[in-house]
């Protein structure tokens, strides 16, 4: 286990989901806002699943007028192979609950094809696409979700997989799984995810309680054990039924907000 949780700015825990998802849309826009400041832009990588849908709605409804959403860009960490109208596709979701409702411009959603071309095909391109969106410099997002899947898998790197422990110099892969439906995928790699400047975790449920306790142990048996390197800062947002061991932030102000 890591050093005191309680003293841990990595490991923010709060009372409820709904709590723990209002501070991580905090942080979020906190963060848009230096990005912009900083190098005019805020390049996300988002995550799917059902867990950050949440932070996304409140992200809309509490944070829709915020001055940084025409400077933001978005990418996802990993998509289901399905159409874009499909329900299980994480680009829909992200849509459906913000990126439809907030000023971001259409050609700032850089979502992968998942149509007309090959998985192998769609990941080469996704990959271009992002190299090329980063040119000249080594592509390197601002800030990335993740989810935690029951057996410890991020985006969709799932354990043992080659795409996680072999991706070489690819960015964006191919994957086929039994492990979670849809079974055909297109997932960022560690080298790319680890090189965001913060990757968040969003952890939240009884259900996630065991997988989450393993992962914040030392080791790299679990994808989730392997996110995070010199260069990238990790936070885990949880609440306190997926982290019952942990202390609970304070109530809904949450951690300071920085000025901005
Ligand atoms: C996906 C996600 C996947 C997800 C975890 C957790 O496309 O399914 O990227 O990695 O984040 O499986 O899913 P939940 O948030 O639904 O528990």
């Amino acid at each position: 286990m890591r050093s005191s949780p309680s003293l841990d700015p990595s490991l923010r825990v709060y009372e409820t989901a709904k709590e723990a998802s209002r501070a991580v849309a905090r942080a979020f826009v906190d963060a848009a806002h230096q990005a912009v400041g900083e190098r005019g832009r805020f390049v996300v990588a988002l995550s799917g699943g059902g867990t950050p849908r949440r932070v996304y709605e409140l992200l809309r409804s509490e944070h829709g007028r915020a001055s940084f959403w025409p400077d933001a860009h978005f990418f996802w960490s990993d998509e289901r192979f399905v159409p874009p109208d499909d329900a299980e596709s994480n680009a829909r979701m992200a849509r459906d609950a913000l990126l439809d409702l907030v000023p971001v411009p259409e050609g700032n959603l850089h979502t992968p094809l998942t149509t007309s071309v090959s998985p192998e095909e769609a990941a080469r391109l996704y990959e271009q696409e992002i190299e090329a969106f980063f040119h000249p410099d080594r592509p390197r997002l601002d800030w990335t979700f993740l989810g935690l899947g029951e057996d410890g898998h991020v985006a969709s790197l799932f354990p043992g997989s080659e795409a996680l422990l072999h991706p070489g110099e690819r960015l964006v892969l191919p994957v086929r799984t039994e492990a979670k439906p849809p079974p055909v995928r297109l997932t960022m790699t560690l080298p790319l995810l680890n090189a965001s400047r913060e990757i968040h975790f969003l952890v939240f449920g009884r259900g996630k309680r065991e997988i989450l306790r393993r992962a914040l142990e030392p080791g790299d048996a679990l994808p989730a054990q392997r996110v995070g390197s010199g260069t990238s800062r990790v936070v885990w947002w949880a609440d306190r039924e997926a982290a019952p061991w942990l202390p609970v932030l304070g109530g809904s102000n949450g951690p300071p907000r920085s000025r901005r």
